[in-house]
């Protein structure tokens, strides 16, 4: 039997993956994609079967980010083992041939799978400039164009592919679009976060392995199920925000207490993302547990939207002393204050769009 023919089942057995543990992933799988309990037996059924899907991975105006953060791992996990256990038929970074070999390769394997292969892109697409960024003699946009043709479905992983990221930024000198700008004809699944969390990738493809279709998506592409709250309604500093109590500088009393960070800047209450509950390197910490604000990394021109050490709104007065000072301290004064964060918030999205689709709903 060859490699591709084996089926998930067969390689994590092979492995020693127990049949408890991988009903537990599934489980857990489950639940990320806020499925009910009663599919987790179809989850495990569709992808013990799997027969190493083909997916064929482009890298374009990227720092290698989104790649380092889905694939290091500090001990195998069965997240790491389900990738381990796709075809992953082309990836500049972790594949061993090189050149004219790399690119034939890429080649076979789209022809051997056209029409079924999995494209996973990170990085943006640069246009302008007559060819910044070329792989093998190809531009960018050439070579996304046509591998897309023969893909079954586009995940752009990483806010440089979902929404232009840092290449995007003013003033974007390579002429950098999202793939959105470009392929219109595919379905499209944006997991932004510069980069994105492990986890979500994962569960995505988890989805789409089990019920050969993308998960429920947003209007900005994203699977609403990890994007559709923002940070600052599951963050653990909340209450702080509530009852009024900010850091003012990063080593202040109200810092060193673990005080809410609004103040110093956190982009917590317009980002949209799953980070204050899956955290990162395996659960750990997320940055706001690190003690920095949010910078809005999964939202659209997040590098454009003002200092990321400036609070989201000078119209919105959060002062310390001000909410201390009144008769309904706390829940009042988080909710007033919560709303004049959207109102701002709408206001910013009315002054600046979106690069491919319009912003999140406040
Ligand atoms: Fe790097 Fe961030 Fe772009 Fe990913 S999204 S390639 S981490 S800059
Ligand atoms: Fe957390 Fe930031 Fe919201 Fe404060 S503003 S509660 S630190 S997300
Ligand atoms: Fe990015 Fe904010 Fe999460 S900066 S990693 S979306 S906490």
């Amino acid at each position: 039997m060859t490699d591709r023919q084996t089926t998930l089942g067969e390689r994590l057995q092979a492995r020693g993956v127990s049949r408890r543990s991988f009903l537990r992933f599934c489980a857990t799988t489950a639940s990320l994609l806020a499925l009910p309990p009663a599919m987790v037996p179809r989850i495990a059924a569709a992808l013990e079967a799997q027969k190493r899907p083909s997916v064929i991975w482009l890298s374009f105006q990227e720092c290698t980010g989104c790649s380092e953060s889905l694939l290091r791992s500090s001990s195998p996990s069965i997240e790491s083992m389900i990738f381990e256990t796709i075809s992953l038929d082309y990836h500049e970074t972790l594949q061993a041939a090189a050149g004219h070999q790399a690119e034939a390769a890429r080649e076979d394997a789209m022809k051997e799978n056209w029409g079924k292969y999995v494209l996973v892109v990170d990085g943006s697409v640069p246009m302008g400039g007559g060819g910044f960024s070329t792989v093998a003699g190809q531009s960018n946009v050439d070579t996304l164009k046509h591998a897309a043709e023969g893909a079954a479905a586009i995940v752009c992983m990483g806010t440089c592919s979902a929404f232009g990221g840092i290449p995007f930024a003013n003033p974007n000198p390579t002429g950098a679009v999202p793939v959105s700008a470009i392929v219109k004809d595919k379905p499209i699944v944006n997991v932004p976060g510069c980069p994105p969390i492990p986890a979500v990738m994962t569960s995505v493809l988890a989805h789409y392995l089990t019920f050969g279709a993308l998960p429920e998506l947003d209007h900005l592409g994203r699977p609403v199920v990890f994007y559709g709250q923002n940070i600052h309604d599951r963050c653990y500093r909340r209450p702080f925000y509530e009852r009024g109590q900010f850091a003012e500088s990063f080593d202040d009393e109200g810092a060193k207490k673990g005080w809410c960070l609004y103040k110093l800047g956190c982009k917590g209450p317009t980002t949209y993302n799953a980070c204050a509950v899956l955290k990162w390197n395996e659960g750990t910490s997320f940055p706001i547990e690190a003690g920095h604000g949010c910078l809005g990394c999964s939202e659209p021109n997040f590098w454009d939207n003002g200092s990321f050490y400036a609070p989201l709104s000078s119209a919105t007065d959060l002062s310390a002393g001000k909410l201390a000072a009144g008769a309904v301290v706390g829940v009042g004064a988080g909710i007033a204050a919560g709303a004049a964060i959207r109102a701002a918030q709408k206001k910013h999205r009315a002054a600046k769009p979106a690069p491919a689709k319009e912003e999140p709903k406040a």
